[in-house]
């Protein structure tokens, strides 16, 4: 049975006192059976709630792992507003890499996009690679990890920008269709969808043969709804 990615991305949303909530509502989840049927959740918080996050799993037993919504693509040092690989790695296994909200807000391009994957490799983080076509992954050029060779496990996150948000999810079937060719290319371990994942529709994504998982935005604000794409996952 392939390995499932459930990924929460909160995005700018919720303070220290609505993420305690949304997880005593989660806490009903059973470690061990997830386990078991091979899921791997993740909560990409933002930075602010990653303490409180890293504490309330240990807790509460929750099983949950964590990850940033993005990286400083410089290691520490006067770079005012940023927070880097090692600091996110105190807390957190993964991390979100260019989000298309990061490269259309924050103008992201390949070559930002590149640093910041050198520096979650460097830092021990699994990135997450946001991409919203074929042409973005068909043109990129991993940069070389720092122990030499390529990105080790890298997880791909296919979202068409039409689809984020707009409650109008790609068909499952083309959604198949990139995660295939992206998994043509070297160096990627998984690909997720992602694109208004919800309860209802995330079975018809998990279960296509090239799709490993989803990234869910809106919908994993809600626990109750979270607790039900996993169930139903
Ligand atoms: P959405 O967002 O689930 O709200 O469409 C997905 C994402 O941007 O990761």
């Amino acid at each position: 049975m392939k390995k499932l990615f459930i990924v929460a991305n909160w995005k700018s949303n919720k303070t220290k006192s609505e993420a305690l909530q949304w997880f005593q509502e989660l806490s009903t989840l059973n470690s061990q059976l997830l386990t078991l049927i091979g899921k791997e959740i993740i909560v990409c918080p933002p930075f602010t709630l990653l303490a409180t996050f890293n504490e309330t799993i240990t807790k509460l037993q929750l099983p949950l792992k964590l990850g940033a919504q993005d990286i400083s693509p410089f290691n520490e040092g006067p770079y005012t507003g940023e927070v880097n690989g090692r600091q996110i790695k105190e807390f957190a296994d993964y991390v979100l890499v260019g989000h298309s909200e990061r490269r259309r807000y924050f103008g992201e391009d390949e070559k930002m996009i590149n640093k910041k994957l050198e520096m979650a490799t460097k830092n021990g983080l699994t990135p997450i690679l946001c991409i919203s076509s074929i042409e973005q992954i068909l043109n990129s050029q991993f940069p070389a990890s720092p122990a030499g060779g390529s990105i080790l496990n890298l997880v791909v996150a296919y979202e068409p920008v039409f689809a984020i948000g707009t409650g109008n999810p790609d068909t499952p079937k083309n959604a198949d269709n990139i995660a295939r060719v992206i998994k043509e290319k070297n160096d990627v371990a998984s690909v997720l969808y992602g694109g208004s994942v919800t309860a209802e529709n995330v079975k018809s994504f998990t279960t296509m043969p090239s799709i490993d998982g989803v990234l869910v935005g809106t919908a994993s604000l809600d626990s109750h709804e979270f607790l039900q794409i996993i169930t139903n996952s």
